[in-house]
Order: structure tokens, then C-alpha cells, then sequence
């Protein structure tokens, strides 16, 4: 179980970059806590009842932005749990500020060479289907990182996930 000495957090939501490793360490997380884990992707693939990359396509981005938004506002009041956000979620400010009212954010920060090797090869990252990845990468890290950096606790996700896991683990239990 999660317990927080502060009344205000609800629970524990990971944000980062795409390829940062928010649905790996957040279910390791969970698994340590027993708790649940929810990834706001998944559960907008559940509501639409497609995939990330046919909603982009049938929809495009505007529509699944309108979902992510439901979802976040919806998954972020749950209680006890951690939760995964997709990386663009916190360019929504109703998103930033629930976040900011109820949980307790970390930010997985991973270099930007790493992020471009780890999706290199990616099939399901729609925003990088079409044109050059380097640049792709670069444009929405820089747009977003001041978004990301509001965070509570920002870890470095570069290295060893084990060390990362432990990291974490103690910082949450002595807030
Ligand atoms: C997106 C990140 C993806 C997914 C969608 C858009 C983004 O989630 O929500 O493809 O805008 O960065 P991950 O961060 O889990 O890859």
C-alpha cells in the first residue's frame, strides 16, 4: 500500500518523454507497492476500442487528445495506485493541474540520444510515423520539458532500472 503523510496525494502518476519507461517502471512500482497500475494509453485503446496508431489515423490527433484529456481526468481521482501517462498528456493544463492537486508526479528523464535509439524502430509512436525522428524528438522535447520538469521528484532513467526502482521507492517512502 501507498501512504502518504499528505492528505492531498491520492496517488502516483509517472510522466516523461515517449521511451522514457513509464509502463516498465510503473508496473515494477506497482508490483513492489501491490497496487494497481493503470496506463492511460491502454485504457484509451479500451474506450475507443482501437489502437493508439488507428485512432491517430481514423481521427487524428485533436480526437485522441479529447480522450487522453477524458481519461487522464478521470484515471487521476483514482486512489492508491500508479499510473502511467502518455508523454504528450501534460501539455494539457486540466491534466498539469489534477496531477498537481492529487498525486505525486515523478518525471523519468532520459537523454535524448537514448530516447531516439529506444524508438528508432517504434511501430506505435504515431507523432513519429511520418518525416525525420531526430528532429521530431527534438521539437516536442523542447516543447514539452518545461512541462515535465514541474514535476515533484524528477528522475534520471538512463541506467539500471533496478537502481532507478529503489531510487523511487525510498524517496516516496519518506515523503
Ligand atoms: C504520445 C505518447 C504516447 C501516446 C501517443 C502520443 C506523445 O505515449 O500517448 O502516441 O504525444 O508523446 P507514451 O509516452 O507512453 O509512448
Amino acid at each position: 500500500m501507498l501512504e502518504f503523510k499528505s492528505n492531498r496525494i491520492k496517488n502516483v502518476c509517472l510522466i516523461g518523454f515517449m521511451g522514457s519507461g513509464k509502463s516498465i517502471i510503473g508496473k515494477e512500482l506497482s508490483n513492489k507497492y501491490n497496487i494497481d497500475f493503470i496506463d492511460t494509453d491502454k485504457e484509451i485503446e479500451k474506450k475507443v476500442g482501437k489502437s493508439i496508431n488507428v485512432i491517430f489515423s481514423d481521427y487524428g490527433e485533436n480526437y485522441f487528445r479529447n480522450i487522453e484529456e477524458e481519461v487522464c481526468l478521470d484515471v487521476i481521482e483514482h486512489e492508491n495506485c500508479i499510473i502511467s501517462l502518455g508523454g504528450g498528456s501534460v501539455t494539457n493544463l486540466k491534466i498539469r493541474n489534477i496531477i498537481k492537486k492529487n498525486s505525486y508526479s515523478i518525471y523519468l528523464k532520459v537523454k535524448k540520444d537514448i530516447i531516439l535509439k529506444r524508438l528508432k524502430n517504434s511501430q506505435n509512436r504515431p507523432l513519429l510515423k511520418n518525416g525525420n525522428k531526430e528532429k521530431i524528438i527534438e521539437e516536442l522535447y523542447n516543447n514539452r520539458k518545461k512541462f515535465y520538469n514541474e514535476a515533484n521528484l524528477i528522475i534520471h532513467n538512463n541506467y539500471d532500472k533496478k537502481e532507478i526502482i529503489s531510487k523511487i521507492y525510498s524517496e516516496i517512502n519518506n515523503l
